[in-house]
Order: structure tokens, then sequence, then C-alpha cells
């Protein structure tokens, strides 16, 4: 194994995981988790701040359960998210739904149930306010500051899908007036994995501005988007100055403010991003003259990050590589159909052999909630190692024949006959 690897728990411990739950299996740390919720919560302190979680990161119900635990409300941004927490037992008023070309249904669906409505296009609130009068709702604005890890993750930038433009908000003041919905809350989200702590100052400003605009201002939403080191050596985020710097900010803001106003956080990755592991197991090892591949039992169906963003993940062979030949460099592919599926290029690595686990780091956010069963492939298992030490399945994985009965089942095709007469 690689010296100083950044593992967040002991190798033996993941390849004890890797030979009794198999692989491809996603692991995640309980106490990491928590002690990330607990170092996030201690950043403003005496500050109305609060804290929501990007339930996209990773929604694993045994995930979302343990970060309602340590006081997080939630970010949802699908009706079936918002159900999600519902039926997991969370009040409706600690969920915030950050609606993207949302349907009458999913409007009605979240809006009776007593959720927050985060309302981003006029002609979207002008359907709630219709439907509504005489409630509440939130605004997400584009602030048209952006920044994010990738093009695809910018969403603050004045051509993104999302938000109400900053020129139209008098508008959506207009609107809601008309009919009595109080706008209590504003929002922006500038992207994912933001690059530069000056940008989300920026946005903190946009919004605090904007909101003077809006009489019945309760709460100012940041959005998330904070990043986290995925390279060796890649320093992390400096939160505790970023939150002074916002600190400062904000208690001006307040000092000055009619009503009280409370302000919230959404961030998904940084949580849950480093206290999980996506367990693999190489199966091929070929030299194709210029690269030589290690071939693994899972793809870009499974962590689809390095194909979508050109994202780097960290890759660590667990197996006892002592007594090897000294370390190559190596492509690390996967199993799915095209060349594209890359989970790392150009990675030295002790000499790898079929049969070896590898772990690849990183991988608790957007990892499973991404992962699809392109190819026809089963999802992977899950594990939790909890807080106590317990290694815990939290979601099982299908036997090929599970998921290939599950999928005629689903296709009303179980009973087809070969001719496909059914
Ligand atoms: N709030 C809103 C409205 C969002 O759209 C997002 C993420 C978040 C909060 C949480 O952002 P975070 O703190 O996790 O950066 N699949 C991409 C990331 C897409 C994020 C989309 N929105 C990736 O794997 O990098």
């Amino acid at each position: 194994m690689q010296a100083n690897h950044p593992l967040p728990v002991d190798p033996d411990r993941l390849l004890a995981i890797a030979e009794k739950w198999g692989t491809p299996t996603y692991v995640y740390l309980e106490a990491m988790i928590r002690e990330r919720c607990r170092s996030l919560k201690s950043l403003f302190p005496e500050m109305p701040v609060s804290w929501l979680y990007a339930v996209k990161a990773n929604d694993n119900p045994h995930v979302i359960r343990i970060i309602a635990g340590e006081g997080f409300g939630f970010d949802t941004v699908s009706y079936e998210e918002v159900l999600l927490c519902l039926k997991l037992g969370t009040d409706p008023r600690n969920i915030f739904y950050t609606e993207n070309n949302m349907t009458d249904a999913e409007m009605h669906g979240a809006a009776s149930q007593g959720v927050i409505l985060n309302i981003g296009s006029l002609g979207r609130l002008a359907a709630f306010c219709k439907a509504y009068p005489g409630t509440e709702c939130s605004i997400r604005i584009k602030p048209d500051i952006s920044d994010g890890h990738h093009a695809k993750v910018d969403t603050g930038n004045q051509d993104s899908k999302f938000g109400i433009r900053l020129d139209l908000v008098p508008e959506a003041v207009n609107i809601a007036r008309k009919h009595g919905v109080r706008i209590r809350g504003i929002h922006a989200h500038i992207g994912s994995g933001i690059q530069e702590p000056e940008n989300l100052l920026a946005e903190i400003e946009v919004l605090l501005k904007s909101s003077v605009n809006l009489q019945d201002i309760a709460f100012i939403n940041f959005g998330g988007g904070i990043p986290i080191p995925y390279r060796p050596g890649e320093s992390p985020f400096d939160l505790e100055r970023f939150a002074d710097l916002a600190s400062d900010r904000l208690k001006k803001f307040l000092a000055g403010a009619k009503n009280p106003v409370s302000f919230f956080f959404e961030p998904g990755r940084w949580i849950v991003g480093p206290a999980g592991v996506l367990l693999t197991q190489a199966n091929t090892v070929k030299d194709q003259g210029r690269k030589s591949f290690i071939g693994t039992d899972t793809g870009f169906n499974h962590l689809l990050r390095p194909a979508l963003y050109d994202a780097y993940h960290m890759v660590v062979n667990l197996s006892g590589t002592t007594g090897r030949e000294e370390d190559k460099t190596y492509h690390i592919a996967g199993n799915i159909c095209e060349s594209g599926d890359m989970l790392a290029l150009d990675r030295t690595l002790p000499e790898t052999r079929p049969g070896d686990y590898l772990a690849v780091l990183d991988a608790g956010a957007y990892g499973m909630t991404m992962a699809s069963q392109y190819n026809r492939r089963a999802l992977p298992a899950e594990v939790l190692i909890t807080t106590e030490g317990y290694h815990k399945t939290i979601r099982s994985r299908k036997s090929p024949e599970e998921t290939v009965d599950d999928f005629l089942r689903e296709t009303g095709m179980a009973a087809a006959q070969p001719d496909g007469v059914s």
C-alpha cells in the first residue's frame, strides 16, 4: 500500500469488508459524517446560522438519519427527495425544496405537506401564488457570480438555467404581493466545488443586498458548494477564514436589519464526500503497449464523476503488496463497454495483480446517488461503519439473476415466451 495515503479508515477494515461483502461496495464512516456535521455547526457561534444537508450528495436513508440526528435540516431538489425526507420523519418545516422545472403535481405534493418551496422562475411563482394565496415561499435568484469545479456544475452564471434574474426580482415581488404571498426567503447557489471563497462572499453580498427589497424576509440561504480536496497535496477550503469573513458581514447586516433574519448554508459534498470510499476488485491487468491497464469490477455506472467531469479520485491498493515489483503507472479502467470508462489515469501504484482490492477515495458524495444500471449491471452494495465500529449493510447488492428478473418484471416481460408473446 502507498505511504501517506489519506484513507479515512484502517485499510484492514476495508479489506475485511471487501472480502465479506464482495465488491463493488460503497463504505461510509458514521463517525466522520458526524464529526464533519459538528465542525460545520461550530463555525458561526452565537449567530442565527442553520445548516441544511443537500440530500442529492448521498441519499442513503441511514446517512440522512445520521445527519438529521446532528440537527441538520434538508435541502431537496425533487419531490422524491422531499418524500424521502418526510417518510424518514423529518418535520416538513425543516425541508427546503429548491425546485427546478417543477410540475404542478410536484408543487401541490410538496406545498400541501407544508414544505417550504424555493421557487426559481416567475412562471412557477405565479402558479404557486395563484394556487396558494396568503401563504409563504422563498425565491431563488441568479446572482451572476459563478464558480464550481467544472463548467457543468457552475450554476450562478448569467446563462445558467437556474434562478430568477436579479433584474426580475421586483416583478417577483409584485406577483407575490398580488396574491398576498409573503416572500420569506431568498436563496442562491453559485456552484458545486467552489474554487474561490471570494466568490461565495460576493454571492453573500448580492443576497444581502437583494433581501433589502423583500419586506417579509425571514431567512437568506447562501446555498452549498463547499469543496473538498481530491488530489494529493491539495489544500482544504479554509472554512474558519471564510466563516470569519462572512460573520463580520452578516453581523453588520443583522445590526441594520428591520426584522430578525436567519441564515442557511446547504452543503452536501463537504459532509459526506471524504467519509465514503468505493471498494472494487482488480480482475484483469494487461499491458497495452504504451499503457498498462488495471481492469476492475466497477465503472462509470457506479462512479460517474471521472467520466462526466474528468474528476480525480485517489485510488489505493489495499491488498498486501509487499515483496512485489516496484511501483508502476496504470490506467484504472471500469468494466463498462465504453472506452471512456476510466476511473483514473496514469496512477502510480504498487504492482497490482488480479484479485487485489482497490479503494477509490472521496466517493461518499455524488457516487451512489449518480449510479445507474448501465450495461444492466447491479448497483453496488453500501456498508456503514458505525460509530461503535460495527459494519452494517445499509443497502444490499442484487445478484445478476435478481437484477435481470427485476428488470423483466418491471418491463412486464417476466412471463415472456421466447418468441416475445406473453
Ligand atoms: N444546493 C443546491 C441548490 C444545489 O444544486 C447543490 C448541488 C447543493 C446545494 C450542494 O452542493 P455541494 O455542497 O454538494 O457542492 N454531481 C456533481 C455535483 C453537482 C451538484 C449540484 N448541486 C459532482 O459530482 O461534482
